[in-house]
């Protein structure tokens, strides 16, 4: 049965910079969700979102925006912005697990709320025409929370709901809960993605065998550790190209680039390539090695020189 593979975006990690170039040097995505859309009280949209979906910076490539919200206004509003740029399509964070979130009732907090939900999604396809899809996890406190949550999302048109099976207490901690997935699957008529800790061909494999009704997966942080994963998967292979490592100091070199245009001063790019690498090093024969030695870089010429050393030991391996 064939599948499509979307990338689940992180908010820091992918925008627009990086989901180009990624698609350049790697591909093995089909569509891409760019990192949510959060407005704090006002209904405007900040500068760094809008560059995010400027059609002209995504060209390559599809993707979907995303909104975190539970404010029919803004949903609306967002939903209007999305729509005149030339996108159809606006998908709703109800999966963000961090405090500063859900205290506010939004993200995974906002799942035990169907009420509220039913607010926004009645206002949304009463005052637009954008095609709704939802992102969440399976509730905050349990996962019950999105089966209480399934009859009012039964009644809207939603594309899909893409479930990250884990549940917002948990963080990112924990395994992902798959028997809680499945119960998912028999109780809403929605069609439903599968997310959640596909780090390599392996767990692909497994996951698709588990849940053969699925034919939409998303990968986040598994495909910032290891850009070379969806292609994988589509291959079906476990073996990387022979010019593995060239690939990704040219990807490398190229993010590297662009957030240093972008960025002001050596420790913004810093700290960015720095957060990259927490991700990169996973895939590197001795990760806590080279994210040490990117860490002790101090300056341009040495996070340069430490690049070069961590890839050409890869290289020689
Ligand atoms: C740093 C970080 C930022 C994230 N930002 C977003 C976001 O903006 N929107 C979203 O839907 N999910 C966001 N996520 C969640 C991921 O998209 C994904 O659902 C989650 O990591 C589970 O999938 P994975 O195991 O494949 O990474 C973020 C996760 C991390 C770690």
């Amino acid at each position: 049965m064939s599948y499509t593979l979307l990338s689940s975006p992180l908010q820091g990690f992918t925008d627009f910079r990086f989901r180009k170039a990624f698609n350049h040097f790697f591909g093995g995505i089909d569509t891409f969700y760019s990192p949510y859309i959060r407005l704090n009280g006002k209904l405007k949209i900040k500068q760094s979102y809008q560059n995010d979906l400027m059609l002209e910076n995504n060209t390559t490539l599809e993707v979907i925006p995303q909104i975190i919200t539970n404010d029919p206004d803004e949903f609306i509003f967002v939903a209007k912005y999305v729509r005149d740029l030339g996108y159809t399509e606006l998908n709703w964070n109800l999966g963000c697990p961090y405090p500063m979130v859900t205290k506010s009732g939004m993200g995974s907090g906002l799942i035990c709320n169907p009420s509220r939900i039913d607010e926004v999604l009645h206002k949304a396809h009463n005052e637009t025409d954008i095609l709704v899809s939802m992102k969440m996890r399976m509730g905050y406190e349990n996962a019950q929370e999105i089966l209480e949550a399934f009859p009012i999302l039964d009644n809207y048109p939603l594309k899909n709901i893409a479930i990250h099976a884990r549940i917002g207490k948990q963080l990112y901690k924990g395994p992902v809960d798959l028997d809680a997935f499945e119960k998912c699957i028999d109780s809403t008529k929605h069609k439903l993605y599968y997310n959640g800790d596909i780090t390599s061909v392996e767990s692909f494999i497994a996951i698709k065998e588990r849940f053969p009704k699925i034919d939409h997966f998303m990968i986040g942080r598994g495909l910032i550790a290891d850009p070379f994963l969806p292609q994988m998967i589509k291959n079906n292979t476990s073996t990387y190209p022979e010019d593995r490592w060239s690939i990704f100091s040219e990807f490398h070199d190229t993010i590297y680039k662009d957030y240093d245009e972008y960025l002001s001063g050596p420790t913004p790019i810093k700290m960015k390539m720095l957060g990259f690498w927490e991700f990169f090093s996973q895939s590197t024969s001795n990760p806590q090695k080279t994210y040490k030695a990117i860490k002790k870089a101090s300056n341009p010429v040495k996070y340069k020189q430490a690049v070069a050393q961590i890839i050409n030991a890869e290289m020689r391996r």
